[in-house]
């Protein structure tokens, strides 16, 4: 099963993820999590050229790095893992390369970064989908750290833009559950739960 969670930074994705894979642990099933882009050794260093701010990056180079440490994950780590019936949990996929990459950074048209995520994902598609819905004010709010990243860095209209990507794609994609990420930690945990529970039963 292929489970993925996406929002802005900041949404609260790795803070269910980690009770997510706690409670799956306890049902006895074998859960890994990657985050994206990383998750093998390549991709992690693909992340660093991507996230540092000393690198200008072309918006179509960006679309392709991103895929490109997709593309690795999926084949080194993730397809092996699926073939033998484990969990997995993304931290991203490339929901997160049409709503930055697509709407905040419009490097191509959305239509093109569709094909290229099926490319980039060896035509993997998520079992679900949790969308962590917040605005930006309450999402800068939560920040820990203080240092921008490369992409951090973009501006409040690209995270607009970004926002508006996620939008749409719950709205379009059935795949999506959409979650009020300003609802407390357990509220959410108990909304994954609540879907995630049947699927590992049946
Ligand atoms: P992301 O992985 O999406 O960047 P995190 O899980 O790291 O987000 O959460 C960002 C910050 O917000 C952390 O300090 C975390 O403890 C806090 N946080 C996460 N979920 C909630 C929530 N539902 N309510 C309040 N604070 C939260
Ligand atoms: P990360 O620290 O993992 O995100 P978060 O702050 O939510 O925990 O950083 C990954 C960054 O890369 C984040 O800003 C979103 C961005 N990104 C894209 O622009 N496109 C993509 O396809 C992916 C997977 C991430």
């Amino acid at each position: 099963m292929l489970i993925t969670f996406e929002g802005i930074d900041g949404s609260g994705k790795s803070t269910q993820i980690e009770r997510l894979r706690d409670k799956l642990i306890r049902e006895k099933l074998n859960v890994s999590v990657f985050r994206e882009p990383g998750g093998t050794n390549l991709s992690e260093k693909i992340r660093e050229l991507l996230l540092d701010q000393d690198n200008e990056i072309d918006p179509i180079t960006e679309a392709l790095l991103f895929s490109s440490a997709r593309s690795q994950l999926i084949s080194e780590v993730v397809k092996p893992k699926l073939e033998k019936d484990e969990i997995i949990i993304l931290d991203r996929f490339y929901d997160s390369t049409i709503a930055y990459q697509g709407y905040g950074r419009k490097s191509m048209p959305v239509s093109e970064l569709h094909e290229l995520n099926k490319i980039a994902s060896h035509g993997l598609v998520p079992d679900i989908t949790f969308y962590l819905k917040i605005d930006l004010d309450q999402s800068e709010k939560r920040r820990t750290h203080f240092i921008k990243d490369r992409m951090e860095q973009s501006g409040i209209e690209f995270y607009q833009r970004v926002i508006r990507g996620f939008d749409e794609l719950a709205n379009q994609v059935s795949r999506f559950r959409t979650i009020d990420a300003l609802a407390s930690i357990e509220e959410i945990e108990k909304e994954v739960w609540d879907h995630i529970g049947p699927m590992i039963k049946s």
